[in-house]
């Protein structure tokens, strides 16, 4: 399994330092969490933070956007360097012209869902997606408990890309550290963020590799 290390939970008066510190441990991608106190009640970072840590790695930017307008971002996102981009289905936007806004930039889109969102929500957007993220705490904040009962929908949405011969992507997101991350693993996850599982783990790459090799038992 692939690990984006969330970056909500790192030190912000030292964002490049954290950056390089999990790409040391060996993380696949940087999760960049953008939130603008409409969509989700909290405020986090916009693309001058992420122009401004985007030369201290080389790892593709995995940008998820909670925000109402997501459509209005893509462009600023895309100089900012992100190299994925996923939105709320949730939102405001029309997924699909946010999808090929995505795209006409050269960049990966992807589709959010919320907990109480369905996996069949995204089903007429899978063949135009690059990833799929399935919350398993609700959007917001970091250090929030994992929502094991999310993973029908993983199954569902992996099930439902190979039935139609699709190579798409899973992303989970929250609440993933050593002790959830099997769930999420046995589901057949391709990707999942931590914040807290990685930035407050004792030993950080230590705490990549458990999460990395999850599903090579
Ligand atoms: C929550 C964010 C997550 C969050 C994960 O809205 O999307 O990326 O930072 O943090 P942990 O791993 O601490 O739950
Ligand atoms: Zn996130």
């Amino acid at each position: 399994m692939k690990v984006a290390p969330s970056l909500l939970s790192c030190d912000f008066s030292k964002m490049g330092e954290e950056i390089i510190r999990v790409d040391k441990a060996g993380a696949d991608l940087i999760h960049l969490d953008v939130m603008d106190g409409h969509f989700v009640p909290n405020l986090t970072i916009g693309p001058a933070i992420v122009k401004a840590v985007r030369p201290y790695t080389k790892l593709p930017f995995d940008v998820h956007l909670m925000i109402d307008y997501p459509l209005d971002y893509i462009d600023a996102f895309a100089d900012a360097g992100a190299d994925i981009i996923t939105f709320h289905l949730e939102s405001m936007s029309d997924p699909n012209l946010t999808i090929e806004k995505i795209k006409s930039r050269g960049l990966k889109p992807g589709v959010v869902i919320k907990p109480g969102t369905s996996a069949e929500a995204v089903y007429p957007y899978l063949d135009r997606v690059y990833m799929v993220l399935v919350m398993t705490v609700e959007p917001g904040f970091g250090g929030q408990a994992f929502m094991e009962d999310m993973m029908p929908k993983v199954v569902a949405i992996k099930k439902e890309a190979e039935k139609r011969g699709l190579d798409i992507l899973v992303e989970v997101d929250g609440g993933i550290s050593e002790k959830t991350v099997d769930h999420a693993a046995k589901a057949g996850v391709d990707i999942c963020v931590s914040g807290t599982g990685i930035f407050k783990a004792e030993d950080t790459a230590e705490a990549v590799r458990i999460l990395q090799n999850s599903d090579k038992n």
